[in-house]
């Protein structure tokens, strides 16, 4: 297939800017496409902590003090281009001090609307500035949600978008960018305003997760249960109906991950570097991370590992009430890596106080220390109450660390339940959210641990998994073809879908 010029614009790229899964697969997608030949552009804002972490910035020459107006305010922002050394992918930042030069790449600040509309605003400057036509707009996250829209009106005049579409990817439908109807002038839609949903402008607020919804001429989540489970009442956080109205729009394309820097193997982190062949080493790592939190020696019981961030949507409610009754019963210990609300660092603080040597609950941040865990550790929990896709169980299962997850969007398309009749099966896997299916899905890890010959099975079938973007990020190859009436005739999930994500036939044949 012929390469495709393919602009991201997302909130955080790792390792620049990170505070979740987003940062990974920006980061990682983006070095893969670019791997398999596309032209790809990954846009992000120049935060605070980028500027001062020592990273070389580079002045994109045509891109410096670009004026932006958006409504009544005109500011300005230059691009500084960044190379990631370890995929060579180059990420392009936003410079605009007045906005992004502050603490947190997220902030409470009352314009926090306005640093991402001006985020979306610049990427189709930047392309008039560069005179680079994208084929395929890729919006990530409420952050970018504005695109969508934004191509379609503001740059409907310049004929440099004239073939662009656009894709929007909800990593979270959580985090939708809600804000005051208010504000509307701060968005810059001038007469375009009556495109917003008019429901919700009456109802006093705009939606940024919405509009892009609405607008974008596909729209992916990061799983396929996960793309079901967001035309639901239950799951669709109020973006339900919008999503079922995009019908056949609307795919799942399941995460991959980063091979390199995730793997046993490989792991820059980890003291023992060891694969399925030598997965007896993995105990080198366990001693470590036991050490390195000032943990005693677990010689008879697994070890349990957490790396989240402590938000509602990870279910750790259910959490203190049986690991309690087990941390008290049994040889078992506990690495708790997270920071988040408070309510979930209290518990977690409780817990470690209740249990010495027992437990550790580092409050915080560090990639190395979670890169430690996954090594370390035997089992890995992840209870969430919902999950577009989650990347530690698949770097769990990498590492040999056997995954207890809660049977919802992405832990449900990549665990499978453990059978021991069969020898099938990559993990523990429970359905209702409640304490009691959690205990019972902790009884059955303790019971497969004391069984050898099926714990060594479960990690050979854990480590067999191929969760690569090389394989994933095909499917987001075919539906870039396919918006851009390019060929590839299946949907990203596979199936052939029909035409309603905006592709003509006449655009078909221009491209054949
Ligand atoms: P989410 O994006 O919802 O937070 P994911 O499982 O997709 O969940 O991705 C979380 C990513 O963030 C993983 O790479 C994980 O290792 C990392 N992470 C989360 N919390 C921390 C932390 N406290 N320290 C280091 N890495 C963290
Ligand atoms: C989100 C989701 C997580 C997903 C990640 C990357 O933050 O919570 O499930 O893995 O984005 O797509």
């Amino acid at each position: 297939m012929s390469p495709l010029r393919l602009l991201f614009v997302a909130s955080e790229v790792a390792p620049l800017a990170k505070t979740g899964g987003l940062a990974d697969v920006v980061a990682a997608l983006g070095a893969q496409l670019s791997e398999f030949g596309h032209d790809v552009r990954v846009l992000m804002p120049l935060y605070r902590r980028v500027r001062e972490s020592g990273v070389e910035l580079t002045a994109v020459e045509s891109c410096q003090a670009i004026p932006v107006q958006l409504g009544p305010r005109q500011g300005q922002v230059s691009v500084f281009a960044s190379t990631i050394k370890e995929t060579g992918l180059e990420v392009w930042l936003v410079d605009c001090p007045e906005l992004y030069d502050r603490d947190g790449i997220y902030t409470q600040d009352d314009d926090e609307h306005l640093r991402f509309a001006v985020l979306a605003r610049a990427a189709l400057s930047v392309c008039q500035h560069t005179s680079w036509s994208p084929d395929i707009v890729h919006a990530h996250d409420w952050h970018a949600g504005l695109l969508p829209l934004y191509v379609k009106q503001l740059a409907s005049w310049d004929d440099l978008f004239k073939r662009t579409k656009t894709l929007l990817t909800i990593h979270n439908i959580g985090y939708q960018g809600i804000i005051e109807a208010s504000k509307i002038n701060d968005l810059g839609l001038d007469d375009a305003a009556h495109m917003l949903h008019q429901e919700d402008l009456a109802d006093g607020r705009i939606n940024f997760l919405k509009t892009g919804v609405m607008y974008a001429d596909a729209v992916t989540t990061v799983s396929e249960t996960y793309a079901r489970e967001v035309l639901s009442d239950e799951h669709g956080m109020g973006l339900q109906t919008a999503l079922r109205e995009r019908g056949d729009a609307v795919h799942g394309i399941v995460n991959g991950i980063d091979d390199q820097e995730w793997s046993p193997e490989l792991d820059r982190y980890i003291p023992q570097h060891y694969s399925k062949k030598t997965v007896a080493d993995k105990v080198i790592n366990r001693v470590a991370l036991l050490e390195s939190l000032g943990l005693k020696p677990a010689p008879h019981g697994p070890v349990f590992g957490i790396v989240s961030r402590l938000a509602w949507q990870k279910g750790f409610e259910l959490l203190p009430g049986p690991l309690a009754d087990m941390l008290g019963s049994h040889d078992v210990r506990l690495a708790v890596l997270g920071s988040g609300e408070e309510k979930y660092e209290k518990a977690f603080t409780e817990l470690q106080q209740r249990f010495p040597g027992k437990v550790c609950f580092y409050n915080g941040y560090s990639n190395k220390l979670a890169h430690l865990i996954e090594a370390g550790s035997d089992v890995f929990l992840m209870p969430s109450r919902y999950e577009p896709c989650g990347l530690n169980q698949m770097y769990s299962l990498a590492y040999g660390t056997i995954p207890v997850v809660r049977r919802t969007g992405g832990l449900a398309d990549t665990v499978q339940l453990f059978d021991r009749g069969s020898g099938k099966g990559t993990g523990v896997v429970f359905d209702h959210f409640d304490e009691e299916a959690l205990r019972r899905a902790l009884v059955y890890v303790l019971e497969l641990w004391s069984d050898r010959a099926a714990w060594k099975q479960l990690m050979s079938n854990a480590m067999s998994q191929d969760f690569s973007w090389t394989k994933q990020a095909r499917l987001y190859e075919t539906l870039y073809a396919r918006l851009c009436g390019c060929g590839g005739a299946a949907g990203a999930n596979g199936a052939s879908d029909g035409s309603s994500d905006g592709t003509s036939e006449a655009e078909e044949e221009a491209c054949t």
